[in-house]
């Protein structure tokens, strides 16, 4: 190698390391300035919050007898709020009915709310008669086993409705 050629080498590498460094040096003050910005941003961010608040919400909630059940309502995972509620589908069948809504309840007791499958609990409710199962059911009912909120929390159904599937309960529950 001539001496021209050692020179060439030694001024190339200098001049390479030189442009790494700067590069180093230049996208380690981007992060510095961005990641303040970054942050905001993120936590600014509605969608952000809304799908933060829809995979930590509690997988279920209680009625609690004598207490303001109302924040009970579905909501839907856009947590945009009051609009999610009403946005809801509303189911067309007793069955339907019993499998979104009803059920969340009745089919693993929760809050002492009698199992559908449990007829010896069934028999003395169905009993009272069906009058009064559709208005225990219409407009909420506090019983001793715990407290049933009118419609099940859904006061967006239609009366015949909810009416269809006290009968729908009944029929299983007998
Ligand atoms: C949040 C839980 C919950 C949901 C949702 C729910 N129930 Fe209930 N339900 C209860 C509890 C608790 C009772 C028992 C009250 C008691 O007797 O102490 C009950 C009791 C009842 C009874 C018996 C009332 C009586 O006089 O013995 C009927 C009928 C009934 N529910 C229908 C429904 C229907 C129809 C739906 C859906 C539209 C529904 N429930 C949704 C908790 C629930």
């Amino acid at each position: 190698m001539s001496k021209q050629d050692d020179h060439f080498f030694n001024t190339f590498s200098v001049v390479i390391g030189s442009l790494v460094a700067i590069a180093i040096v230049e996208f380690a003050i981007a992060r510095a300035i961005g990641n303040p910005f970054e942050e905001a941003r993120a936590a600014a961010d509605s969608e952000v919050a809304a799908e933060v608040d829809a995979h930590t919400a509690p997988v279920g909630r209680l009625a609690i007898a004598g207490r303001d059940n109302s924040a009970l309502a579905i909501k839907t995972a856009s947590a945009a709020g009051e609009a999610a509620a009403a946005a809801l589908p509303v189911p067309k069948t007793g069955e339907e009915t019993f499998q979104t809504v009803c059920g969340n309840c009745h089919v693993a007791g929760v809050g002492g709310a009698p199992r559908v499958s449990d007829h010896a609990a069934w028999a003395p409710r169905i009993g009272q008669g069906k009058a009064t199962l559709y208005e225990h059911a219409l407009k909420g009912f506090q019983g001793k086993a715990g407290f049933m909120p009118a419609k099940g929390g859904r006061t967006d159904l239609p009366d015949d409705l909810v009416k269809e599937t006290v009968d729908y309960i009944v029929k299983k529950a007998q």
